[in-house]
């Protein structure tokens, strides 16, 4: 069964006055001609005082100019990306930062003032910031790491096997005459043990943290990932460099290569692919890392924002390591065609 019923003038009212979030009302001078009580609440200015404020008191000079384009925007008929982010100045001078929309007031065909609707997002987005700081910590934290570990690896441990081994030669090649051939078979069995324990530590030292990245830069780095992916996986792997190199920071040459080391990863485990593209762009002012495949592809969620949310931790991370870097992560990917990564950082 359905009742219909009509909203009355006073319904509305209630609505307004008791809305969770501000709502506010001015004329096309700035007038406040009315806000609700949660508008009072974000403010600070009570409703008796609204009379003799103008909307222009809550912004900064900077939020001024934000709050013009839209203006301008709307009265255009541009298209407004709503709700916007807007930064406040209450009465007593804090700074609170609350998601907007706005909208025209039209009488009469004519345009008279602008209605706003904001939620105080202050402290989601500070928790928010906080996080992002917390993780860029443990990903520059996680990075330390495997570079002790790799170091170590390779100055202690390394070391040490090598000795074995050759102390190993030198017993089973000076003493070879006097020792049962049995002896001799396991001294040479142990041996060979020893060689394969060096050699996959070396690998693991390499993924923690290739030195060809400390030593020789991005580029070889890139080059010698590309390499290995041909070697070692029989997928045709190139990188390539466009335009002028140039050196970049150290953090931005590691970043930049975890991002293509993950993204050549996925290739290699996920794609099927038959080639695979890596270009190094040195613009005049940005730096473009592509890494490009053609495999099966994949479907990408909705919104990059969900990538870990639903598990997809490796290009979350990817994602996380080009914020770091000030950059900008875009991920293409077509079911049959392949996938394109692409990291742009300011420069
Ligand atoms: N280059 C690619 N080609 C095809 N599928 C991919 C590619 N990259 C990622 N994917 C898909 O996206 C998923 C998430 O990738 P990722 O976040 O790196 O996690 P993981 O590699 O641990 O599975 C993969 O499991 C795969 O299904
Ligand atoms: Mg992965």
């Amino acid at each position: 069964m359905e009742t219909k019923f009509e909203l009355t003038e006073r319904d509305y009212r209630y609505l307004f006055e008791n809305a969770s979030d501000a709502m506010w009302v001015h004329d096309m001078e700035g007038n406040l001609l009315d806000g609700n009580e949660a508008f009072e609440k974000l403010s600070g200015y009570t409703l008796e005082e609204r009379a003799g404020t103008n909307a222009t008191q809550l912004l900064s000079d900077e939020t001024l100019a934000l709050a013009r384009e839209v203006r301008r925007k709307l009265l255009k008929g541009e298209e407004l990306e709503q709700p916007y982010e807007q930064r406040f100045v209450t009465k007593d001078g804090a700074t609170r930062i609350v998601k907007m929309a706005t909208s025209p007031v039209i009488i009469n065909g004519e345009v008279r003032g602008f209605q706003h609707v904001a939620r105080d997002i202050t402290e989601e987005k500070q928790l928010h910031e906080n996080m992002r700081f917390y993780v860029q910590q443990v990903t520059r934290a996680q990075e330390e790491e495997r570079k002790r570990i790799a170091r170590e690896l390779h100055d202690d441990v390394s070391p040490s096997l090598l000795l074995l081994i050759q102390h190993l030669d030198t017993v089973t090649s000076s003493a070879r005459p006097r020792l049962p051939e049995s002896l001799v078979d396991a001294l040479e069995g142990l041996r060979s043990r020893a060689v394969e324990a060096l050699e996959g530590l070396q690998r693991c030292a390499q993924d923690l943290r290739p030195r060809i990245i400390d030593d020789l830069g991005l580029v070889a780095a890139l080059e010698w990932t590309a390499e290995n992916l041909a070697k070692d996986y029989g997928i045709d792997a190139k990188a390539e460099v466009v335009g002028v190199e140039r050196d970049l920071p150290d953090e931005v040459q590691l970043l930049l290569f975890r991002i293509a080391q993950e993204a050549l990863t996925n290739t290699r485990r996920h794609a099927e692919a038959s080639g695979a593209w890596v270009t190094l762009e040195f613009g005049e002012d940005r730096t473009v890392l592509t890494v490009k495949d053609n495999g099966k592809g994949f479907e990408l969620p909705q919104r990059m924002g969900d990538l870990a949310s639903v598990g997809k931790l490796g290009l979350a991370g990817m994602q996380e390591r080009a914020q770091l870097i000030r950059g900008k992560l875009t991920l293409q990917s077509e079911l049959g065609k392949g996938t394109t990564v692409t990291v742009e950082v300011p420069t």
